[in-house]
């Protein structure tokens, strides 16, 4: 009998919602999956199953201790002798025997990294005092917290003897060893490709079993915060031994005038132990779950132990086509028949675009130019680390489309799959990048897997086989560059001959590894992509990183002893201000545009400082998404709405009659400034450009008008405001789904007397979550700020922090309070809020 306790799954129509690429979601009545007597049909709707395939997610009920990189004592006896692989079925952590009860309960993901509190290490170089790391004690150095054990039990029906299953980790940060019911099962050490194990014969059938992983992030992959532990998504996979090659399943659309033609690709996998003949039934539905096309595929012979290619093509007639505009997605069912009867199935989400780099023209897409306006990201957001809910990645998005970001680049690794869906779903283009630039087995089988796994992605428009590789590009190991290079590069081409490769290159792009490219990508160095066009004329060419400009969110003066950069020109010796490299980008059509270091902030690298400096400053919004001034820089130049931005704020109590810089960003003709409603001239907005007064301080407003052929289009004032007196906590949505994943992105800000937000602000404020919900992290995007971001309080930084709230799975609401907390004079108002939680597909279901 299965034990359907806290079990949780995820059926065909949530994945679709989810936009997995992956066919997360199909499972089939007819095999005996399902608990006895119950029935695993989502309540909320009427999908049918299509297929004996059950995906399910596996993120819940774990238990987590501290285990120790160096003292096999505190590491639960691993390696205290020479028994852990000697025999199998022996190692007791993965036993029923085990007793994991003074272990911590979690759910997944789960980054242990972000949990600890910084250490001020100054041995050493930048690298050894852990700066790069956000100062987390990560590293043999450090081996009471860079060791984690992760445990959970799962029940696995009687009814499954005769299944394929898998347990699959979307990533996990870094070398993991995975045992399964005492046995030794495997081992993955990279801390961002996928990675899955079949635990078939290792099962007990119709009881428990145990899963244990040792995650060890002793070392890193990055110069940057990576987090540590199962920081994606975990699943459980059940398969018919006939069964589809994992990510084998593919569409390639071609556009010919009118019509797309569609090859639909997929392998027949064959462990049944006897020969089969089997066919591939593709169906096509468009967004409104109508089929526009369905093609199968002749029975083959697929022998047993064999695999077996199966291919055929099918029409669609005035296809909608994918664009950051829109972001039209198709979904792709194809079923796996033997007999009559189906035996496997996946569904994923497709798009149907052209795209193309052109020497003299730049980006093209679907035949029409498309400057790329783009940012790079790492992966970490405020508190939460590495370890993004899925809702977080759509988040972040939008707010990098707010300022008219059009595309981003995953530097510098294979990111999550959500953040590609959600970059699908809601068009943003993405160039993909591999973490090692090596054609050794491990970098190729990193490079294909990311290949395989998101080429169906309309958002993919390039691969990028690496970032600053300089041996690879020039000197010592330059020839050994064009080999690996090429090498990665035919490989892209064999898995995916739709897409072009590229690699991030921060010298002149002349030798090494960049002979082997499709397209060429300059990092930073204006003084080289002029040169490298006249000289390679036939050579398509764009800004792979770009501006690593830095500044303080809400700060206007450089000032070391704070750790603070203003905002109005920091930026690095390598580096260009938003203006310099887009003035030089965005004037040339041959060049396809750019990606900007950074759309995020990130922890790590907090250049140009260090301790206490924990997270870096490049960021044109901070690590909690709230814009830093620049963002108006980019969102006047990348978008075309009226857009008018004057900075700084009007709080310089004690600066009375000296000098302030008083910079706009805006798109439109002229701009008029005012100080208390007199005039301080009228500028011209020179294009890509910005205009700027000097103002001597008097308390009271300054206000820019923005013209357009001679008419006021946009009015923006920056006011003195009083003390603060009030909270204010503001949700991104008013409800969210009751599936114990979805999360609520709170604002929190403070209010004078007239309600007027108060920028200068850094009370400190408590929160109270109560209801169907918990708190998940807590930021305020200060580089220098040391606070936990796990407990419930945060002191704002210049006004803002940022409450990350998660469902439970009960529908209902969950309540925020904040209060000050010490107030040094007469405490705020405090606020409250509440969001409701309505009863949403069961991601995760208790019986
Ligand atoms: C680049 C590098 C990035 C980041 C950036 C900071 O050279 O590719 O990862 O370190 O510098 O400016």
């Amino acid at each position: 009998m299965v034990d359907t306790t806290r079990r949780t799954f995820i059926l065909s129509g949530i994945g679709l919602a989810g936009s997995c690429l992956l066919p997360r979601a199909l499972w089939a009545a007819g095999i005996g999956s399902g608990p006895a007597g119950k029935s695993l049909l989502p309540a909320h709707g009427g999908e049918s199953p299509v297929a004996p395939r059950e995906q399910w997610l596996l993120d819940f009920d774990w238990r987590f201790a501290f285990g120790n990189g160096d003292d096999p004592t505190k590491d639960f006896g691993y390696g205290f002798g020479q028994g852990d692989f000697s025999k199998t079925g022996d190692f007791k952590i993965a036993t029923t025997d085990f007793d994991a009860a003074g272990w911590r309960a979690l759910d997944l993901p789960h980054d242990w990294a972000v949990e600890l509190p910084p250490v001020h290490d100054d041995t050493g170089d930048d690298d050894t005092r852990l700066t790069s790391h956000g100062y987390k004690p990560l590293g043999r150095r450090y081996p009471a917290t860079s060791v984690g054990w992760y445990r959970r039990t799962f029940e696995i029906p009687a009814s499954d003897r005769g299944r394929r299953i898998w347990i699959e980790f979307d990533g996990a940060m870094r070398d993991i060893v995975l045992f399964v019911n005492g046995c030794f099962i495997g081992r993955h050490d990279d801390g961002y490709t996928p990675f899955r194990f079949d635990l078939t014969d290792f099962l007990n059938y119709g009881g428990s079993n145990v899963v244990a992983l040792r995650v060890d992030a002793s070392f890193g992959d990055g110069w940057f915060y990576e987090g540590a532990g199962i920081y994606r998504h975990v699943w459980l996979t059940k398969m018919d031994p006939v069964h589809l090659g994992r990510w084998e399943s593919v569409v390639r659309s071609a556009v010919e005038g009118d019509a797309a033609s569609l090859e639909l690709a997929g392998i027949v996998e064959n462990e049944s132990g006897h020969a089969v003949q089997a066919s591939l039934e593709w169906s096509i539905t468009d967004a409104s779950g109508r089929v526009i096309a369905q093609a199968t595929t002749p029975a083959q012979a697929v022998a047993s132990g064999a695999s077996t290619d199966c291919r055929t093509t099918a029409h669609i007639d005035a296809p909608q086509l994918w664009s950051p505009d829109e972001p039209h997605l198709y979904t792709a069912l194809v079923k796996l028949v033997v007999d009559g009867a189906t035996r496997d199935a996946e569904q994923f989400p497709f798009g149907i675009r052209t795209a193309s780099f052109d020497p003299d023209r730049g980006f093209f897409l679907n035949g029409k130019p498309l400057k790329i306006q783009g940012t790079c990201n790492h992966q970490d957001h405020a508190g939460v680390g590495a370890a993004l809910p899925d809702r977080l990645q759509s988040f972040r998005v939008g707010v990098l489309q707010g300022m008219g970001c059009n595309a981003v680049r995953t530097s510098h690794n294979m990111p999550t799959p959500e953040w590609v869906a959600a970059c699908d779903r809601m068009g943003m283009m993405m160039m993909c990048e591999t973490r090692h630039m090596s054609s050794s087995p491990s970098g190729m089988q990193q490079l294909e897997t990311m290949v395989k796994r998101y080429r169906n992605s309309p958002s993919v428009i390039l691969w990028s086989i690496g970032n600053e590789e300089w041996r690879l590009q020039k000197g010592a190991l330059e020839q050994q560059g064009e080999r690996i290079g090429a090498a990665m590069v035919e490989r892209c081409h064999e898995l995916d001959p739709t897409r072009v490769v590229s690699a991030a290159v921060n010298g002149n792009n002349e030798q090494g590894v960049s002979d082997a490219l499709d397209v060429i990508g300059f990092n930073y160095n204006l003084k080289y992509p002029d040169v490298f066009h006249r000289e390679h004329p036939k050579r398509a060419v764009y800004g792979s990183e770009t501006s690593s400009a830095i500044a303080t969110r809400g700060e206007y003066a450089t000032d070391p002893k704070k750790n603070t950069v203003n905002s109005y020109d920091g930026v690095v010796e390598w580096g260009e201000t938003p203006e310099q490299w887009w003035s030089f980008y965005g004037t040339r059509d041959w060049l396809a545009g750019g990606f900007a270091w950074t759309g995020f902030d990130y922890r790590g690298e907090p250049t140009p400082y260090g301790w206490p400096s924990v997270s870096s400053q490049f960021g044109i919004v901070d690590l909690c998404g709230f814009p830093k001034d620049y963002y108006y820089y980019y969102k006047a130049w990348w978008t075309k709405a009226p857009s008018l931005h004057v900075f700084p704020h009007w709080n310089w109590q004690g600066r009375e009659g000296q000098e302030i810089a008083v910079w706009v960003y805006s798109n439109l003709d002229e701009v008029e400034l005012l100080l208390n409603g007199k005039s301080l001239g009228i500028q011209q907005v020179p294009r890509f450009g910005h205009v700027q007064w000097k103002v001597a301080y008097a308390p009271g407003a300054i206000e820019a008008r923005g013209r357009r052929d001679g008419r006021t289009v946009l009015v923006e004032r920056r006011e003195t405001t009083g003390a603060a007196r009030k909270l204010r906590l503001t949700a991104d949505r008013p409800e969210i789904d009751a599936d114990g994943q979805d999360v609520a992105m709170i604002t929190v800000d403070v209010l004078d007397e007239h309600g007027r937000p108060v920028p200068t602000a850094n009370n400190k404020i408590a929160f109270r979550i109560s209801g169907a919900g918990k708190l998940i992290g807590v930021g305020n995007g200060d580089p220098n700020c040391h606070e936990s971001d796990k407990e419930p309080r945060r002191s704002l930084f210049n006004g803002l922090a940022q409450v990350i709230v998660q469902s439970a799975t009960d529908a209902g609401s969950i309540r925020i309070e904040a209060v000050e907390e010490s107030p040094a004079a007469e405490a705020l108002t405090p606020a409250s809020l509440t969001i409701a939680t309505k009863r949403a597909a069961p991601r995760r279901v208790v019986a």
